[in-house]
């Protein structure tokens, strides 16, 4: 671990500690690193990184009284946003002054508000797309305007002032339906920079639509996408749970372009019925795949047990279960051909990244919008219908990996990956976007 205050310049990260948030923000720390900055990492007790894995950076616990998750992100954050301003402020006014600015997850207001206090300037951290943070000011205004609840029979159309491909039903928020004083002030709490005085975005040009830069007002950096920006030595583990790496060795003895992978990150959920279909739907298609389940992501159960032992005969035939992959790695393998995917803005990264292609199927959150895009703008993936069943699961997996109908999706996959790799090369948008962060980083500190 880095002492603290052996580099000139010292930027703090405040990460939410959940798995989408803590890895690109573990990225970021890396990326700034290798640009000469110095990391101090400030973060909660509960899901905290694992110092050891990440030398570079000095870590400092904030302590919350969060122990464990809870079932309600809401209070979860709600918590940490109250608790964690004590531990915050003591450790601001320890480090005396040696720190340039603080990024913090934008879900974590305490942070801007006692850095405020201190005089310490601030920088708000996406680890989404600006095009999701703009269907929650549509949502706040469709609030003010009192339009929600919206009849059931608008659901499909386009919202107005949104991409076009994104429909009401696409929202992070139900609005067929009232939705709680409380969750409104949530998304006003994050829809709201403050006294940030930038965005930085894990992003790219290319993917995204950055005109909410009129109405924040303060520079954007989008630099994304963070696991390819950041040195190579980050084949850095940020796993909150143990990967298996043993599936790496059955991918090398499977043909090339063959596998689907199937994950739905770290979040999501799903019922035992739901799994069988998906479990029918993924064996019927004949190809061999991987399927990475976390315990407890099917409701009732502690991992498989509620798959038929019939069933579990042909998965070994034809595929593998683990419980969590290195997926940067399995989606950067020859052997995989598609992604079956959540559709969560890292996976989507990482796949698009790769050239794989994807079939889409979202829960919650960013997941429907990014679904939009990937099937409907970029055209590299593909839907399973409303009804997830065992059906329209095989037919899904058969035109993204074996059918003619899926040619032109993974084309367009391998050029998108080219597409994005240019981002990357100097004079690329997020090299550039990079460089002029850390000018800007550099600009906030008062010469010594
Ligand atoms: C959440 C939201 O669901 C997502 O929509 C939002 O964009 C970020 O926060 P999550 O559900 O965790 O994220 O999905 P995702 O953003 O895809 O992040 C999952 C991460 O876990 C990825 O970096 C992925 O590589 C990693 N992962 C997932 C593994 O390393 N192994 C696995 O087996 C599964």
């Amino acid at each position: 671990m880095e002492k603290i205050g052996t580099r000139k310049l010292q930027v703090m990260l405040v990460p939410l500690p959940l798995q989408g948030h803590l890895t690109p923000m573990l990225q970021l720390a890396s990326v700034l690193h290798s640009r000469g900055f110095s990391v101090i990492v400030a973060h909660t007790e509960f899901n905290s990184p694992n110092p050891g894995n990440h030398p570079d950076f000095a870590f400092i616990p904030l302590q919350n009284g969060v122990c464990s998750p809870s079932g309600n992100l809401l209070e979860m954050i709600a918590t940490i946003n109250t608790n964690c301003k004590e531990p915050l402020e003591k450790c601001i006014v320890e480090l005396q002054g040696q720190v340039s600015c603080i990024i913090y997850d934008s879900l974590l207001h305490f942070v801007d508000t006692v850095a405020h206090h201190l005089k310490v300037p601030t920088i708000f951290f996406r680890p989404s797309t600006a095009v999701y943070m703009q269907s929650y000011h549509a949502l706040l205004s469709l609030h003010e305007k009192m339009i929600i609840p919206l009849p059931e029979s608008h659901l499909e159309e386009a919202v107005p002032e949104l991409h076009p491909v994104i429909r009401f039903k696409d929202l992070p928020l139900s609005v067929s339906s009232k939705i709680r004083q409380v969750v409104i002030d949530f998304v006003k709490s994050f829809s709201d920079i403050k006294s940030s005085v930038a965005v930085i975005w894990n992003s790219v040009e290319m993917l995204d639509d950055f005109s909410l830069q009129h109405q924040y007002q303060v520079p954007f950096f989008p630099i994304g996408p963070l696991h390819k920006m950041a040195s190579s030595s980050s084949s850095m583990q940020t796993s909150l749970l143990q990967e298996d790496a043993g599936c790496i060795a059955w991918l090398d003895k499977q043909a090339l372009k063959s596998v689907l992978y199937v994950s739905l990150g770290s979040l999501a959920t799903m019922n035992s019925e739901a799994l069988v279909e998906t479990a029918m739907g993924i064996a019927n298609s004949g190809q061999p795949f991987l399927w990475a389940i976390r315990p407890s992501s099917v409701a009732g159960s502690e991992w498989i047990e509620c798959l038929p032992q019939g069933l579990r005969e042909v998965i070994q035939e034809r595929g593998l279960i683990v419980k969590w992959a290195p997926q940067k790695e399995v989606l950067a393998h020859p052997a995989v051909g598609g992604f079956l995917s959540h559709c969560g803005w890292n996976s989507t990264l990482e796949s698009v990244c790769e050239g794989v292609a994807m079939i889409c199927r979202p829960f919650f959150g960013d997941q429907m919008i990014n679904a939009r895009f990937l099937i409907h703008v970029w055209e590299v993936g593909v839907e399973i219908g409303n009804v997830a069943d065992r059906k329209s699961i095989e037919e899904a997996v058969r035109v993204l990996m074996v059918d003619d109908r899926g040619k032109e999706t993974r084309r367009r996959a391998a050029e998108m990956k080219h597409k994005l790799q240019l981002s990357r090369v100097k004079d690329g948008s997020s090299c550039k976007a990079l460089d002029e962060l850390a000018q800007f980083i550099t600009s906030l500190s008062p010469p010594k």
